[in-house]
C-alpha cells in the first residue's frame, strides 16, 4: 500500500492556504486510499523566533483542526514530531549527508533568512538546516508520496536528492518519496498583497483568512481583496494576480475552474460575493467540529497518543538500518542488532 506522510508547522493559525493546498486532499482523498500519517511539526516551529507557550497552544490547536477537517484516527495516524525521537536521530544522519551549500540554496531560508536579518535579528541554525529535518521526517516513514502546497516543492526535491544519495553510498535504506501538488489551489495568495503566499507565519491579518474566522471576518476579508486595475474578469496569474487568487479559492471551493468561472462573472463585487460566500460555507463545518472537539481535549490527546505509538514503531527500524548503513556500530537493543554484529564477527 502506498505510504503518505505529511505535515504542517505549529508558527501561526492555519489559514485557508493550508486547507486549499493540502489539508482538504489529506481529509477527502489521502486518508482513504493510502495508509497515511500526519504530523504537528512542532519541532520545525522553533527555527523561528517563538514563544514556548503560543507553540504549545498552536499545536494542540493545530491537531484540533486536522481532526476537525476530516483526518480519522480509525483510517489514518495523527500525532507530534516531537513525541516521536527517531525524526531527530535520522535528521543528523542525514546532515552527514547534505552540503551547506545545497543548505544555502533553498527558497524559503534564503527568504526568511533576508527577512530576519533586515528585522536586525540572526538566524537560527536550525533554520538552515530546517529541510534535512523535513526529509528525516519523510525518510523515516519510507513515504512513497508527499502532498503539499507548492511552497514545499523544493524541500522534496531535496528529500530525494538526500534519499538516493545515501542509498547509493551506503545501500539501498530509503524509499525515495516525491511531492503531490493539487491541481487548484496549490498556492493561495495573501488578499491584500496577491503576488506573496498567504502564509500564516505573517502578521499581515487582512489579507490572510484563517480557518477560524467567523463568517464575517471572512467577508470583511475577501471584500476587501486587492484586486487589479482593469475591470473585466479574466484568469492571468501573471498579470492580473489579484483576481485570478479569487477565481482559484472559488473554483477551489467550488470543484469548478478558475479559467471557465472567468467568463460567468462581470464584475468584481458579485466575483468577490460569491467567492466570500463558497468560504464561508467551506468553513462552517470545519468551524462546527472544531468547536465539540475543543469540548473533549481527552479526546485529541488520546489520538496523539496512540498517533505517537504507531509512528514510533514505524520508524525506528528504519533509523536502526540507516545508522547501521552509515556506519555506526549497533547497541544490543537496536532491532536486528544482533544479526549485523554477528554478520560482522
Ligand atoms: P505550513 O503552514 O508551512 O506548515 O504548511 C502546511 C501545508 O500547507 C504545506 O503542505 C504547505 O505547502 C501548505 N500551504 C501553506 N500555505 C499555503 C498556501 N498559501 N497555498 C497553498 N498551500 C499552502
Ligand atoms: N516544511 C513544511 C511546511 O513548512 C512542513 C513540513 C515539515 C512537512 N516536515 C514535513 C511537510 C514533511 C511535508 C512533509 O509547510
Amino acid at each position: 500500500m502506498t505510504r503518505v506522510f505529511s505535515g504542517v508547522k505549529p508558527t501561526g493559525h492555519l489559514t485557508l492556504g493550508n486547507y486549499l493546498g493540502a489539508m482538504r486532499q489529506w481529509a477527502a482523498v489521502d486518508q482513504h486510499r493510502a495508509d497515511a500519517l500526519f504530523c504537528i511539526v512542532d519541532l520545525h516551529a522553533l527555527t523561528v523566533d517563538h514563544d514556548p507557550a503560543r507553540v504549545r497552544r498552536l499545536s494542540r490547536q493545530a491537531a484540533t483542526l486536522l481532526l476537525a477537517v476530516g483526518l480519522d484516527p480509525a483510517l489514518c495516524t495523527v500525532f507530534v514530531q516531537s513525541h516521536v525521537d527517531e525524526h531527530a536521530r535520522l535528521s543528523y544522519v542525514l546532515e552527514c549527508v547534505a552540503t551547506d551549500g545545497e543548505m544555502r540554496r533553498m527558497i524559503q531560508y534564503k527568504e526568511k533568512a533576508a527577512r530576519e536579518r533586515e528585522r536586525g535579528g540572526s538566524v537560527r541554525l536550525s533554520l538552515l538546516t530546517y529541510p534535512v529535518l523535513m526529509a528525516a521526517d519523510i525518510l523515516v516513514y519510507g513515504a512513497d508520496e508527499v502532498p503539499v502546497g507548492d511552497d514545499q516543492a523544493q524541500h522534496v526535491e531535496l528529500t530525494r536528492d538526500l534519499a538516493v544519495r545515501f542509498n547509493q553510498r551506503y545501500g539501498h535504506t530509503f524509499v525515495v518519496p516525491k511531492a503531490s501538488l493539487p491541481t487548484v489551489a496549490a498556492r493561495v495568495m495573501n488578499l491584500q498583497e496577491p503576488t506573496s503566499k498567504m502564509g500564516k507565519s505573517d502578521d499581515s491579518g487582512p489579507g490572510i483568512v484563517y480557518l477560524l474566522d467567523e463568517p464575517d471576518v471572512v467577508r470583511k476579508k475577501i471584500t476587501r481583496a486587492v484586486t487589479d486595475s482593469g475591470r473585466e474578469i479574466v484568469y492571468d496569474r501573471q498579470e492580473r494576480p489579484g483576481v485570478a487568487n479569487l477565481l482559484e479559492i472559488l473554483a477551489a471551493c467550488t470543484g469548478g475552474n478558475p479559467e471557465a468561472l472567468s467568463g460567468v462573472y462581470e464584475s468584481y463585487g458579485s466575483l468577490k460575493k460569491d467567492t466570500a460566500e463558497a468560504v464561508v460555507e467551506l468553513l462552517s463545518p470545519v468551524q462546527e467540529r472544531h468547536r465539540a472537539l475543543c469540548a473533549d481535549p481527552g479526546y485529541v490527546e488520546g489520538v496523539l497518543r496512540d498517533g505517537a505509538e504507531r509512528a514510533r514503531a514505524l520508524a525506528r527500524p528504519t533509523v536502526d538500518a540507516a545508522y547501521r548503513a552509515i556506519g555506526l556500530l549497533p547497541a544490543a537493543s537496536d532491532t536486528g542488532a544482533e544479526v549485523v554484529l554477528n554478520a560482522a564477527r
